[in-house]
């Protein structure tokens, strides 16, 4: 079964084909093949105005989608079994792009049209092949349920449990900022172009963890919930009272690596309370901030000394792409159910997971 996924929520245009190498091998838990999978960022872009903006975002996405199709999949739609797309969350003109040109493409191809929820895509991340493998020759494990699931982008912050495929329950949300959102507001406040997260990561390298002790959001607090705008807030009153430093590349490091780690801090140690709750058989990290190196590294040891296999998702389909929507697609095709009228489907820009 071939699927071809295609996202367009926020600022990268995205077309990915993903197959199983046969069902049952997918189904006892071998990765799916990803046959092609191309992601066109348009940072540049947006990197003058310091954030994305929707009706720019869709205009790129427009003018990007139609010679990216033309290169990457077969103009007749030749193998491909079922259309994936994200239908949400995300910025609405800009999910409206990548919509509609599902709907057009199963119409003309007469193949299932499958929405799906670009966090759910996020999850799905970690059914799919890594580049870099320990022992190569013998299959690579995937989650297995339930699954605590920590989605950590740049719009949410959430813990979910999965029970099944297709089958979320939230246990915990921000309150407040998304992690990644706290990552690009204290890159702007330092000075730093948007996408903040990497930047801020990159700069922490060689900077104190504990050269600023930044507050810990809702730690002391019994719940699963998170809290980054005290710590946006504390960061910013530093910088204010330290002004003079503001150039000073130490300075600078030292806040980068407190922030960093105060934010790693909290998403490790909310995360393993909810594993005590819920005694997950894996975890799982998804979302544009699993980039992280830090969290990564964290929450794999975190996970070895409870003895919870930790799946973080392959460095490549851990930002916006769409083989990791393709593969939502995958598991929701196994089910006639989760297929929509294609002249029905609309782009929700809050749809849910759960
Ligand atoms: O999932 P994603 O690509 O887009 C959304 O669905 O939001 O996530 C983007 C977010 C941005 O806030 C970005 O700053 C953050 O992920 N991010 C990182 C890193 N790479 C991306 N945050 C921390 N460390 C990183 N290495
Ligand atoms: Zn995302």
């Amino acid at each position: 079964m071939k699927i071809l996924g295609i996202e367009t929520s926020c600022d990268e245009t995205a077309l990915a084909v993903v197959s199983d190498k046969s069902l049952i091998g997918a189904w006892r838990g071998k990765p799916l093949k990803v046959e092609v999978s191309t992601v066109l960022s348009q940072i540049q872009t947006h990197e003058k105005y310091g954030g994305v903006v929707p009706e720019v975002a869709a205009r790129e996405h427009l003018q990007a989608m139609g010679p990216m199709l033309e290169k990457d999949i077969p103009f007749d739609g030749k193998g491909i079994d079922a259309i994936a797309v994200t239908a949400g969350p995300g910025l609405a003109p800009a999910l409206r792009v990548g919509v509609e040109t599902a709907k057009t493409l199963a119409l003309l191809w007469g193949v299932p049209l499958i929405p799906i929820c670009h966090l759910e895509g996020h999850i799905y991340a970690s059914w799919l092949p890594r580049a870099k493998r320990v022992l190569p020759f013998l299959p690579q494990p995937v989650p297995s349920f339930p699954a605590l699931c920590l989605i950590v982008s740049g719009g949410h912050s959430e813990l979910v449990v999965m029970k099944g495929h297709g089958q979320f329950e939230r246990i915990g949300e921000t309150l407040d900022d998304a992690a990644g959102e706290a990552f690009d507001k204290v890159a702007k406040m330092l000075s730093l172009p948007y996408p903040g997260g990497p930047q801020i990561a990159r700069l922490a390298v060689g900077g104190q963890v504990d050269a600023f002790d930044f507050p810990r959001g809702l730690l002391n607090r019994d719940n699963l919930d998170f809290s980054f705008s005290g710590l946006k807030t504390s960061v910013l009153y530093t910088l204010r009272s330290n002004d003079e430093k503001l150039d000073d590349e130490e300075f600078r490091k030292n806040i980068a690596a407190s922030f960093q780690e105060a934010v790693v801090d909290v998403l490790v140690r909310k995360t393993m309370r909810a594993a005590k709750r819920v005694k997950p058989a894996s975890i799982v990290l998804a979302g544009g901030v699993a980039a992280n190196i830090e969290l990564r590294a964290r929450m794999r040891a975190a996970g070895e000394t409870e003895g919870i296999d930790v799946f973080v998702p392959p460095l490549t389909y851990s930002l916006d792409n769409a083989a990791m929507i393709a593969a939502a697609g995958y598991f929701r095709a196994q089910d006639e159910k989760n297929f929509v009228d294609p002249l029905d489907l609309a782009a929700d820009s809050n749809l849910d997971i759960v």
